[in-house]
């Protein structure tokens, strides 16, 4: 039994004393004992050491306060499970020395049993589940088709994804056919976190918005669905399409149970193309986190006004960045919890 279920009940659109509130990429980058970790282990090991992954998970939830775990991961574990070679540089990001080019690039990745590999991952889900003993609810995740498709082509992070669109606006039937693949891939992944302890997952679709409106609805959006449909009766989920506010109203008819959306649409215009048929999480500023402390709190303040309260999760409108100081994060989590009071 979960102590703390408010994430799941605004999910769930049952009436909350108070929004939930989580981070984006609130374990690890910022909080000091996860740096010490850090020194001590490599990223990979970090990630597929279940007893690091479970420590790590559980520091912002001890630390910040949090009212939900996400489980440490990365979404490139994907990739490296069809059999592509990930490298994680310290101040370089992730790159991946063999990208996809051709069909003979699609074929040779790895398809069935895939999943199996991240065996790792539900170990790590299932100690998280037994050491958090019910005190709140745990998030899976996965990154979404098209921004894993964006890693796949381009081998590295880019500002325009220029490589990833040209290969999908020149060659569309291979695009389709790695993007089901992935999907495919990702769905039972999800599936198999759900049946380790992750009480709902969400899909980071970080990249959406290098898409215009017309080529998200082609190259992003059937697969995200697809992905929202298979999970719907396993466990809730949250769709994040990053900067594709366009599609909130078709995404708030899809079965998805949230969506996260980013702090470039008001709440106001989110509300009013989702109306009350989905939730909506997000949109603090994560560079308002650098702010002064009054600043945060009459912010997050401010914030939870527009949206109001239900059917509502508060979170950032991106991950978190490194250079947050601790307390800052603390006064964002403290300004949620606070809320209820000051209504
Ligand atoms: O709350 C958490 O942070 C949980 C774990 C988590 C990581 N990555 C660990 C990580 C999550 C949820 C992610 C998701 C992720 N990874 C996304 C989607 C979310 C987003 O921010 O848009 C993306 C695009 C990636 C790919 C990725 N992994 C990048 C671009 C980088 C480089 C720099 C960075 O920090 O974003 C990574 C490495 C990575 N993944 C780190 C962490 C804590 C930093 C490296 C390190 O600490 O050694």
């Amino acid at each position: 039994m979960l102590k703390n279920d408010l994430l799941l009940r605004a999910l769930r659109n049952e009436p909350v004393e108070r929004p939930p509130v989580w981070m984006m990429r609130q374990a690890g980058r910022y909080l000091p004992d996860y740096l010490k970790l850090k020194a001590k282990y490599d990223f990979f090991t970090r990630v597929q050491t279940p007893e690091l992954a479970t420590a790590i998970t559980l520091q912002p939830v001890d630390q910040v306060g949090v009212d939900a775990a996400i489980i440490f991961c990365d979404i490139l574990v994907i990739p490296q499970a069809m059999g592509m070679q990930v490298l994680m540089e310290e101040g370089k990001g992730p790159s991946l020395p063999r990208v996809i080019q051709t069909q003979k690039d699609i074929d040779a990745l790895i398809t069935t049993g895939a999943e199996e590999s991240l065996k790792y991952v539900y170990d790590a889900l299932a100690l998280t589940k037994s050491e958090l003993n019910g005190r709140v609810p745990l998030i899976g995740f996965a990154g979404a088709p098209w921004t894993i498709l964006c890693y796949m082509v381009e081998g590295k992070g880019s500002k325009t994804w220029d490589k990833a669109k040209q290969f999908a606006y020149t060659q569309p039937a291979l695009a389709h056919q790695l993007l089901q693949k992935i999907t495919d891939i990702t769905i039972s992944y999800l599936k198999l976190q759900a049946k380790a302890g992750a009480d709902t997952v969400q899909v980071f679709d970080s990249w959406a918005g290098s898409l215009s409106p017309a080529d998200f609805k082609i190259f992003a959006q059937p697969y995200l669905f697809q992905i929202a449909n298979a999970l719907k009766d396993d466990v809730p989920v949250i769709l994040f399409p990053k900067g594709s506010w366009y599609a909130l109203k078709d995404i708030s008819e899809s079965s998805a149970s949230g969506v996260g959306i980013d702090w470039c649409i008001t709440p106001q215009m989110a509300r009013e193309l989702t109306g009350n048929k989905i939730t909506i999480q997000g949109n603090f500023d994560p560079s308002k986190l650098l702010g002064t402390i009054p600043d945060i709190k009459r912010e997050v303040k401010e914030m939870i006004d527009a949206f109001g309260a239900q059917n509502y999760i508060a979170n950032l409108g991106h991950g978190i960045t490194p250079n947050v100081p601790v307390d800052n994060a603390r006064a964002f989590v403290d300004a949620v919890k606070e809320y209820e009071s000051k209504k």
